[in-house]
């Protein structure tokens, strides 16, 4: 029932289609990482993801270089090690570990909720800074009042808006600005969801909504949106440069509250200290996020 648009053999030889993830496979607060297992160009259960794996299935099936990555892949192991308390080495264990909050994972994500510790939530009201929350991902959305492009200067406006809104529904004390992070992932986003078939695509890319929406709703790359892997692929050049592009875009209006400095210019990518974090935060422990596809085409895990 999944058709994969036959154009996109051309760009991706080894086109394998999107399957649900189950209960018991594990997926993290990354949208392209869920993405490449549940097409299975990762392990589908997101377990023992071998580095040199992970590099090849970015290089062949989404367009990314390795030097783009470098730093997000040594992240991943050095939080791999403080939470399994041994030596990774170049194997990330699972994709859940990469929730730690106030790490990698940060608050004012574009489509995730911020973390609320046991301590500060009720059971019920632990909030999920791991699994896609379409509610969130709305108020990114609405930012861009229903435009089918998204250029640096509506990205930079997006975060915002998503700093102002995490700011504002967050308890005392909790709020902690992560813009050397969301920067590059706002890049990632430019990199992989670019309109190629634009006439200024290379010097000046504007993210396809359609395909980004796609991509974040259904963890599961829009093939049959017409979208392929870009060429030529991105290298960590690229995404220095759409980040602080972005960052420097003008900002047309102000959201409120913002802490200060979240208006201006790019931040270095930051290496994580090998004692990540002080507090041993409890992992969010919902099961993972399956995407409307999966409902709507029969698309499901079944074992
Ligand atoms: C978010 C890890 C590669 C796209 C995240 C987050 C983590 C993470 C921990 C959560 C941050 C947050 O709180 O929002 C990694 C690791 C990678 C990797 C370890 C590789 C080793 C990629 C690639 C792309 C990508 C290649 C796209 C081409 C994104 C985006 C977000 C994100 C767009 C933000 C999601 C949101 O704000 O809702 N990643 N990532 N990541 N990642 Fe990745
Ligand atoms: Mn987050």
């Amino acid at each position: 029932p999944f058709t994969i648009n036959p154009y996109n053999s051309i760009w991706d030889h080894n086109v394998r289609p999107y399957k649900a993830p189950g209960p018991n496979d594990s997926r993290g607060p990354c949208p392209m990482l869920n993405t490449l297992a549940n097409h299975g160009y990762l392990p589908h259960d997101g377990r023992n993801i071998e580095r040199q794996v992970l590099f090849d299935a970015l290089s062949e099936h989404v367009g990314i270089e390795q030097s783009s990555v470098e730093t997000a892949m040594a992240n991943a192991i050095i939080l791999c090690n403080f939470q399994t308390g041994q030596d990774c080495g170049t194997t990330l264990k699972n994709l859940t570990l990469l929730a730690l909050p106030h790490a990698f994972e940060h608050d004012h994500s574009f489509s995730r909720g911020d973390y609320k510790p046991a301590w500060i939530a009720s059971p019920e009201d632990f909030d999920d800074n791991k699994n896609f929350n379409a509610s969130i991902f709305q108020t990114s959305l609405d930012v861009l009042e229903g435009s089918s492009h998204m250029n640096y200067q509506q990205m930079n406006q997006v975060r915002l808006q998503r700093e102002a809104l995490s700011k504002q529904d967050t308890y005392p004390g909790w709020f902690e600005e992560s813009k050397a992070i969301q920067e590059f992932e706002a890049g990632f986003i430019f990199g992989v969801m670019g309109d190629f078939n634009l006439p200024n695509y290379i010097s000046n890319p504007q993210v396809k909504v359609e395909w980004w929406k796609y991509w974040f709703t259904n963890e599961a790359l829009p093939y049959e949106l017409g979208w392929h892997r870009p060429e030529p692929k991105k290298d960590v050049n690229f995404l220095l440069s759409a980040s602080s592009r972005l960052l420097a875009a003008r900002v047309t209006s102000t959201p409120s509250p913002l802490v200060s400095g979240a208006i201006g210019p790019a931040v270095a990518p930051v290496t994580l200290p090998a004692q990540v974090n002080t507090i041993t935060y409890q992992l969010p422990t919902g099961t993972p996020y399956v995407g409307p596809i999966a409902t709507e085409k029969g698309l499901g895990h079944n074992n």
